[in-house]
């Protein structure tokens, strides 16, 4: 048993998709989030940019007494896991990994995915995915808007549809697309309401819950009993994270604000 919390990491509100999904898998544990939204996007970043970001991120969550780290982005994951693994003792898992083992489990001929134009760039997902499904079609498309549409709260509007419409119209015939990048499930129903029935949608956050699970089983570090509150720390203040993560979570979410060190 190890009763600290679970760190999770993003540029953002995105990374709120997946505590949520984690959360909802494993309620005894406590989680502390830190949202970097003061270096906001992440996407368009270089890969150096993205690592040091990182590091700085995961600094911060081990000077909170984290028990595991979550890379809560797509855009991280794919730049920045393997350097940071390397690095760092503290069991890190990220979005990418977990998502694939699920995929492997299904009989997908042709998939898509979209992410950051900095995690398209890096192929994270298309070299992970045919490593371990190597006849399956990919076809990638990086979405540059998405991500600055969901801080902004723009999720549903006519914008948020015409936006999405342009960047998976050409996604034709495909059994799954993947969001990868963690600020778009909470484009979901608009991205589901354009790409018709047959399409599975991945959020990455369920299979990365799984994850948690069976890693913290195998290492014996669940917590029997839910002792502290979750905390969320921001590096800045000042957008509509509240607004957009109270609605995701269905409760009022005050962010904190994150004391880093220069
Ligand atoms: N949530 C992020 C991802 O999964 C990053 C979005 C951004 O900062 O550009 O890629």
């Amino acid at each position: 048993m190890d009763n600290r919390p679970i760190g999770m990491f993003d540029s953002g509100v995105g990374g709120m998709t997946v505590l949520k999904e984690v959360k909802k898998k494993l309620p005894n544990e406590s989680f502390v989030y830190f949202g970097d939204n003061k270096r906001f996007p992440y996407g368009s970043k270089s890969k150096e940019a993205i690592i040091e970001l990182t590091k700085n991120g995961i600094d911060f969550l081990i000077r909170q007494n984290v028990k595991l780290i979550v890379i809560a982005c797509g855009t991280a994951t794919s730049q920045a896991l393997e350097e940071v693994k390397r690095i760092y003792k503290i069991p890190i898992i990220g979005v990418i990994e977990p998502t694939v083992q699920y995929m492997e489990k299904q009989n997908y001929k042709k998939v898509g995915v979209i992410a950051t134009a900095g995690t398209i760039r890096s192929k994270g997902w298309e070299e992970a995915i045919h490593k371990e499904i190597p006849n399956v079609e990919i076809q990638s498309k990086a979405c540059p808007l998405l991500a600055s549409m969901v801080e902004e709260g723009w999720t549903d509007n006519q914008i948020a549809k015409l936006v999405v419409n342009e960047y998976i119209k050409d996604l034709k015939n495909i059994d799954a697309l993947v969001l990868g990048c963690t600020h778009y499930p909470l484009l979901e129903n608009t991205i589901k309401e354009q790409l018709g029935k047959k399409t599975e949608t991945l959020n990455t956050g369920k299979f990365v819950a799984m994850k948690v699970e069976e890693l913290l089983k195998e290492s014996q570090m669940q917590n029997e009993e839910k002792k502290e509150e979750d905390k969320i720390f921001l590096t800045d203040m000042t957008t509509h994270f509240n607004e957009i993560a109270s609605r995701l979570f269905g409760e009022e979410i005050k962010p904190l604000q994150a004391q880093e060190r220069e």
